[in-house]
């Protein structure tokens, strides 16, 4: 889709459409107030009829208004204007983009841009604009024999900024909106891919044409023979029951100066997690697919962050395997050492995700990292606490931990910080081993993450539980791309690149 910015009179608009918010209490925006004018009160007589009231969630779809140049105008109903915000903001563009691409026009503009919520400047509901357009118009069909194709979908939408000038900062949010769509579409079409398609080849696969695209982008991958001379055990263990060989997938983004210490990003890569020997009930297994996610959104936020030529040094590695039963699989009890020398006692074959993770944390102090973030589809406990609101956060520095909760909160992908103090390390002892893979009852997330936080010691680390938030359950089954939208808010906030 293409985003132009648009400025003059709304009455003179030409387009296919034009889109006017209405508050609730028939209270027209000014936009909507100037086209009434131009049309002599008929917006207004319109809605005396009492068909539109302007609550959240309503629209209506208006053809040839008299003096105006829109071939349609659409109303969109905002809801209260009084504590209007960008959470609103973003519901009624939502409600638009589906309506439009409904609708047929090919092109339209909107004047919703012009509204100012609360802590929501014109970059950032420029930028929320585009995404959200995006979001809203994402379909995942490849796997579908016959695809209906959208008659006329919206091609073109242009952002009305009033008597604004065209400022930086209005281009910047367009760039930075599409990048960060983009991006969170790739990881959703990754993690929507099933298992039998998406394998840690299929995945390594992508990740060396993304390397190959991006003149800054490298990308190598370590195969299973490289992981054993490195003494990756927790990692190659898991992927003993699978018949997919194991992958390290490292991607390495030079925009930054020369020796400037990198960001690492790590994200788990499970491509099907069925447990292992301690197999996991049969219902809604297929959703084990998703067990990636963390791998995903660290190719979206990579890929984000090449085609914006962010000025940074970025590290992507994502440790990618299968977990499945099988005669040489991992099974309870099985001790293993990991690249750090620390022994592990496997007493659940379904912990498996901080088995891959730990092997990939200690791979990455070799890049002698500013901050290390990984992301983890790591626990089910992880939805009890949270649902599938929040990631769950836990960070052994609090400077790191306060910026990744910052840039959770200005993208509208939240986390929310879980402790990770000591008092719970003790639930990892094991009578044969130097710890074990599970923490027993109590405190899953904190546990798996105090698990983690024994392989990262040497740099500042956070970590992301997206257990309840990378995908949708039920009739709305898919995966949402989160957390990139944080991730690469936060990346543009160490650019100094993002407003606010
Ligand atoms: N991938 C799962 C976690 C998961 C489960 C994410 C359901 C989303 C939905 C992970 O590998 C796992 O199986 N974790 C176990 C850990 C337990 C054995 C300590 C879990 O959460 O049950
Ligand atoms: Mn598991
Ligand atoms: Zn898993």
């Amino acid at each position: 889709m293409d985003y132009l910015l648009k400025s003059g009179n709304p009455a003179n608009l030409r387009t296919g459409c034009l889109v006017v918010g209405v508050f609730e209490k028939r209270r027209l925006t000014d936009p909507a107030a100037v086209v009434d004018k131009a049309s002599r009160g008929a917006l207004t007589r319109i809605l005396k009829k009492g068909d539109f009231e302007g609550t959240a969630g309503q629209s209506l779809l208006l053809y040839d208004l008299p003096n105006t140049q829109c071939e349609r105008l659409l109303l969109i109903g905002l809801g209260p204007e009084k504590g209007f915000n960008l959470e609103a903001y973003r519901k009624a563009v939502a409600g638009m983009a589906s309506l439009l691409n409904e609708a047929h026009p090919l092109e339209a503009i909107s004047t919703l841009t012009v509204l100012e919520p609360e802590k929501g400047d014109l970059y950032r509901v420029l930028r929320e604009t585009v995404i959200t357009t995006e979001q809203s118009l994402y379909r995942f069909d490849q796997c579908k024999s016959q695809v209906q194709p959208v008659k006329r979908p919206l091609k073109k939408l242009g952002l009305f900024v009033g008597s604004r000038r065209h400022t930086k900062a209005a281009a910047d949010a367009i760039k930075q909106g599409k990048a960060i769509a983009a991006g969170v579409a790739l990881a959703r079409d990754l993690a929507n891919l099933p298992g039998n398609v998406c394998t840690p080849s299929y995945l390594a696969d992508q990740a060396r044409s993304m390397g190959r695209k991006s003149r800054k982008m490298r990308t190598r991958i370590l195969e299973e023979k490289q992981m054993q001379e490195l003494g990756m055990g927790a990692l190659l263990s898991v992927s003993r029951g699978s018949r997919q060989p194991a992958k390290l997938i490292l991607m390495e983004y030079s925009g930054g100066k020369t020796g400037s210490q990198p960001v690492v990003l790590v994200g788990k890569g499970l491509t099907f997690d069925a447990g292992g020997i301690s197999i996991k009930p049969s219902e809604a297994m297929d959703e084990m697919k998703y067990d990636m996610c963390g791998g995903a959104s660290v190719l979206g936020t990579m890929a984000a962050c090449a085609e914006l030529e962010l000025p940074i040094n970025l590290i992507g590695i994502v440790p990618s395997s299968e977990n499945l039963p099988d005669g040489d699989a991992n099974k309870p009890g099985d001790i293993v050492t990991s690249m750090s020398g620390q022994t592990i006692e496997i007493l659940n074959t379904d912990a498996e995700g901080r088995l891959i993770l730990c092997d990939a944390l200690t791979y990455a102090e070799r890049y002698q990292p500013a901050a290390v973030i990984d992301i983890a589809t790591l626990t089910g406990a992880c939805i009890v606490a949270l649902g599938a609101h929040a990631s769950g956060l836990l960070s052994n520095n609090d400077e790191l931990a306060e910026e990744v909760l910052a840039a959770g909160d200005h993208s509208n992908d939240r986390a929310w910080r879980l402790p990770l103090w000591d008092d719970y390390q003790s639930q990892l002892d094991s009578n044969f081993a130097d710890m074990a893979n599970i923490g027993g009852k109590g405190a899953g997330t904190i546990t798996a993450a105090c698990f983690l936080s024994r392989y990262t010691k040497k740099y500042k680390w956070a970590h992301l539980d997206i257990a309840g938030t990378a995908w949708k359950s039920g009739a709305q089954k898919g995966a949402t791309g989160r957390p990139v939208p944080l991730l690469t808010q936060f990346l543009l906030k160490r650019c100094g690149m993002a407003s606010k």
